[in-house]
């Protein structure tokens, strides 16, 4: 088949997407494994190629993301594998990197709570060069987050834990997380691109969508050294709930919004203790 026919048979049948001739292009290129600019310099799809491409027709059809299907992502420039068991990292989150790693020296000890792809953590390292320790409380995940830390060479310890559980007895500088915050009615609206494909696990935060921050900030103090400080990715509704929670133990809480002007950082430094 011609690359052009390709990418025409594709447009077609994701006719009902949002932009069915730059999803076509993607999914052409990233299944020759080519640049989308390089897509039209090729000529031909071969045979097996195109069989490749038909199946990953049909799924992105179904509505799978593209990431999925060709399991990778791109976050703050580095290549990560993913696929069912880890949230695609999501261009905000760079933010909450880009706010972090002015904090960030090669001395700091950072801890990434819920690692997801270990998107967070690779970007920190790769960034700061800090002790980055990440976990998860999905098996899954920590496995996926290892390789994408191997193939970034990237040294980072990772535990499966269920927040700090992996992790009694150290003390770190920083602590970042992007929890699952959604509430179980908007978990109902989201896209069923999200919903049919991403994992729960990895975006529901309890019956309110806080209960993770809930836990976090009330279990943090004892896991930060003196001035520490702390790093949430937040749902663009959640600024004064997260605020509100950190007041008792942290200060100088700072809310940050993200490119479409929504909230979406909240950071804080830890009180002194008397
Ligand atoms: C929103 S995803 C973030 C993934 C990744 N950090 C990112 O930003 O792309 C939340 C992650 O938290 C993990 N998680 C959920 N509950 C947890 C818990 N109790 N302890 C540790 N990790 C948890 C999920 O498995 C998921 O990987």
């Amino acid at each position: 088949m011609r690359v052009f026919e390709a990418v025409k048979m594709c447009e077609e049948r994701l006719s009902g997407l949002e932009n069915p001739t730059l999803e076509a292009e993607w999914l052409v290129a990233l299944t020759l494994k080519v640049k989308r600019s390089e897509v039209y310099s090729h000529s031909e799809v071969g045979k097996r190629s195109e069989k490749r491409l038909l199946k990953n027709l049909e799924r992105r059809a179904c509505g799978e993301p593209l990431a999925y299907i060709v399991n990778s992502a791109n976050f703050y420039g580095y290549d990560l594998f993913v696929n069912k068991s880890v949230l695609i990292p999501r261009p905000e989150t760079e933010e909450l990197v880009l706010t972090a790693k002015d904090f960030i020296t090669m001395e700091s000890s950072v801890l990434d709570i819920g690692t997801g792809s270990g998107a967070i953590a690779i970007a920190i390292k790769k960034q700061t060069n800090a002790n980055v320790f990440a976990v998860d409380i999905s098996k899954r995940a920590i496995k996926i987050a290892e390789k994408n830390a191997k193939n970034n060479h990237a040294d980072i310890k990772f535990a499966v834990s269920d927040l700090f559980s992996g992790v009694k007895g150290h003390k770190f500088d920083v602590i970042i997380a992007n929890p699952p915050y959604i509430c179980p009615k908007d978990y109902e609206k989201l896209d069923k691109t999200v919903k049919d494909f991403e994992p729960k696990l990895a975006l529901v935060g309890g019956k309110d969508g806080l209960e993770l921050y809930r836990k976090i900030i009330s279990q943090a103090p004892k896991f930060l050294k003196e001035s520490g400080r702390i790093f949430f990715e937040i749902g663009y509704d959640q600024a004064q709930s997260v605020k509100n929670l950190l007041e008792k133990d942290f200060e100088e809480i700072v809310i940050k919004k993200d490119l479409e002007g929504n909230d979406r950082i909240v950071y804080a430094l830890l009180k002194r203790r008397e």
